[in-house]
């Protein structure tokens, strides 16, 4: 993609630190994978290259970017192959890619993957749904994945989706979400992403089910937050994550995406949302957000729809502003 030139300095927040909080987070990007899985129409394999390199340009160095799935399930994403072997990211990249089967990691392997996630539920509705099994027989098929990874020298992630709320079975038990996590830890994931897939948390609830994994002897710099904003409280969410002190995000660019079997969910948290707040907490991200808030317009524009994000929106209205007053201005300079 091609730049926009920057007319115009374009806005950021004062930085104003919160006590206790991290000076650094790793914001974990899902776009490439999350955010084209549930797209009606295919997205090109070259847009979809073009979009992972200029994520990475804008600073992005945990990058989720396709998944090894069963193309009946997600044709959107059946050019797997094709973009990790084209793509050819810098190997400092953390390049992550889903597999949920034996087969899949197989073919991530081949791909370069550099790291493996494997996703479970902690419903069985969802489990169903989403791979078409039970909530054991999935933790059975995510235990082949991480340790064929492992004895790989790959390393894995474990998502647990439903953390908060499922749309078929209503509430969900703290308990059982620390169950699932459990399992994972014990078969050698080496970090877990907690799901709120239908974006229904608030924040308190948050820490309601971060105490209920802690309290297993997970540590909570192993947890990751997946966030879903359907709701508007993805980033009240991630304060509350970030005061328990968690230290890894996922979101994102433009907002876009959401799990295709998932019923009623939306958009991913923005990771230009999430990057603003951050930035204006002094908290380090290595991400550029305004050469971000550039690839997600770039992105919107390709797939003709218009973006999700309030920071990119935002951000696009003020350079238009500008613009305009530049180019009124310019006659009389
Ligand atoms: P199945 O239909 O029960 O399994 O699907 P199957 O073994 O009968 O396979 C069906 C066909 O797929 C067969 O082909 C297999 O060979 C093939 P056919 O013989 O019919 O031509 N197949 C594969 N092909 C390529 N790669 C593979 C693979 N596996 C099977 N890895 C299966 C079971 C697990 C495969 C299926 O349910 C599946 O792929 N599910 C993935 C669904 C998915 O990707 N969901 C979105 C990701 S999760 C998410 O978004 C949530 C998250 O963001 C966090 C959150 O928000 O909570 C992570
Ligand atoms: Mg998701």
């Amino acid at each position: 993609m091609t730049p926009v030139q920057d007319a115009a300095r374009v806005p950021s927040p004062d930085v104003y630190r919160a006590a206790a909080l991290p000076d650094a987070v790793r914001v974990y990007e899902v776009g490439p994978r999350d955010g084209l899985q549930a797209e009606p129409h295919i997205v090109p394999t070259e847009t979809k290259i073009e979009f992972c390199r200029s994520l990475v340009a804008a600073g992005v160095t945990n990058l989720e970017l396709t998944s090894f799935v069963s193309p009946r399930w997600v044709p959107q994403l059946a050019d797997a192959e094709d973009v990790m072997t084209q793509v050819n990211l810098p190997e400092s990249v953390r390049r992550i890619v889903l597999a949920p089967n034996a087969r899949g990691l197989d073919r991530a392997l081949r791909s370069g993957a550099s790291e493996i996630a494997v996703f479970v539920s902690a419903t069985e509705t969802f489990a169903q749904k989403n791979l078409g099994t039970s909530v054991a027989a999935s933790l059975a098929m995510a235990e082949t994945v991480v340790a064929g990874s492992t004895s790989a020298g790959v390393p894995t992630r474990g998502y647990v989706s439903m953390c908060f709320g499922d749309p078929w079975e209503g509430s969900v038990d703290p308990v059982r979400v620390a169950d699932v996590a459990e399992r994972l830890i014990q078969m050698g994931v080496g970090s877990l992403s907690l799901g709120d897939t239908i974006g229904v948390a608030t924040p308190a609830h948050i820490h309601a089910v971060l105490d209920a994994v802690v309290e297993r002897g997970i540590a909570v710099e192993r947890i990751a937050l997946h966030l879903h904003d359907t709701y508007g409280q993805a980033l009240t969410n991630v304060y509350a994550g970030l005061t328990a002190g968690v230290a890894e995000f996922d979101s994102s660019a433009g907002g876009l995406g959401r799990c295709p079997y998932a019923r009623g969910a939306t958009g991913n948290l923005a990771t230009e949302d999430l990057v603003w707040m951050l930035d204006g907490l002094g908290i380090e991200t290595g991400i550029d957000l305004h050469a971000l808030s550039d690839v997600s317009v770039w992105l919107a524009e390709q797939m003709g729809r218009p973006n999700t994000s309030a920071v990119v929106r935002a951000l696009s209205a003020a350079r238009a502003d500008a613009i305009q007053n530049n180019s009124t201005l310019s006659p009389t300079h």
